[in-house]
């Protein structure tokens, strides 16, 4: 893991390098960012795709965060770097791997500008501030072993795993990628098995919501959806 974060700091640099003249110690992050911000921002724009135990997310689609900077801590690395890594990332996201698996989005898709943004989609107003909130969140608390409360309560679920890619009115979410909970109105049932399974762009949670969490999250959405 500490080869894969080396070289994600490094093809980041390449870019800043050749596409702005700006340095590459900075990493395109500053390091004003407020953690209280960059949680919630990342709960809403990255924790569909990623676990982060701090921010209680459970998304599969990318790599576990937790995991993929945990050695590199013991190892010695600051959160300083690691900010820096996750900036880099944000902005320069490998977006066609090398293996054909599907990549990152660019920031553009994980951080809409709200001038960009028709109705109450998600979106920040000043994105390079949203990259920085982030970037010192996730930098300060991905892979140090300090694991959040995993949630029980179905609502809770949704806000953090569900709700970047689905609209619930009730749980304040705005999600485009997948349908509209409140116009679908799925059973329980089809929501337990989305949810285990997967289907399509919707990743499987199997892995990453126990069976009780999915039972939880099923019966919140087939109750709250539509009211
Ligand atoms: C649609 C899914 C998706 C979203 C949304 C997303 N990511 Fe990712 N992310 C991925 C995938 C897939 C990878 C692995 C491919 C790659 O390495 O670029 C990845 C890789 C990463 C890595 C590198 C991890 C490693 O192993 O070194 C970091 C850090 C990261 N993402 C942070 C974020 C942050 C912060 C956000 C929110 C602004 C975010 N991601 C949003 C899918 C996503
Ligand atoms: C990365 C985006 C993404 C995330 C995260 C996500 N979904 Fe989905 N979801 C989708 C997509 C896309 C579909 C449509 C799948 C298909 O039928 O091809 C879908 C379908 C569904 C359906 C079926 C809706 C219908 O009427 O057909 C339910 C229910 C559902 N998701 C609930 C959830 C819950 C609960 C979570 C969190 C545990 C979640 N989703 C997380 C993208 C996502």
């Amino acid at each position: 893991m500490r080869v894969r974060v080396a070289s994600f700091a490094a093809v980041a640099c390449a870019t800043v390098v050749t596409v702005v003249s700006a340095g590459c110690g900075s990493g395109g992050f500053t390091s004003e960012g407020s953690q209280g911000a960059g949680k919630q921002l990342f709960v809403q724009a990255c924790g569909g795709c990623h676990v982060l135990a701090d921010a209680g997310t459970a998304g599969t689609i990318g790599p576990n965060l937790d995991d993929a900077f945990a050695q590199a801590r013991a190892d010695g690395m600051t959160s300083a770097t690691f900010a820096q890594v996750v900036a880099g990332q944000i902005r320069y996201p490998i977006a066609q791997t090398s293996t054909g698996e599907p990549g990152m989005p660019d920031a553009d898709t994980t951080l809409p500008r709200c001038e960009d943004v028709e109705g109450d989609a998600f979106c920040v107003e000043d994105q390079d501030r949203a990259i920085s909130d982030i970037a010192v969140y996730v930098g300060a608390v991905a892979g140090t072993g300090v694991t959040a409360e995993r949630p029980t309560d179905g609502k809770t679920i949704f806000t953090t795993s569900c709700g970047s890619c689905h609209v619930l009115a009730d749980a304040g979410t705005a999600g485009t990628v997948g349908p509209n909970l409140d116009q679908s109105r799925p059973s329980k049932e089809l929501a337990v098995d989305r949810v285990t399974n997967g289907r399509g762009a919707m990743p499987a949670f199997k892995g990453s919501l126990d069976p009780a969490q999915i039972e939880a999250v099923a019966e919140y959405v087939a109750t709250a959806a539509g009211r």
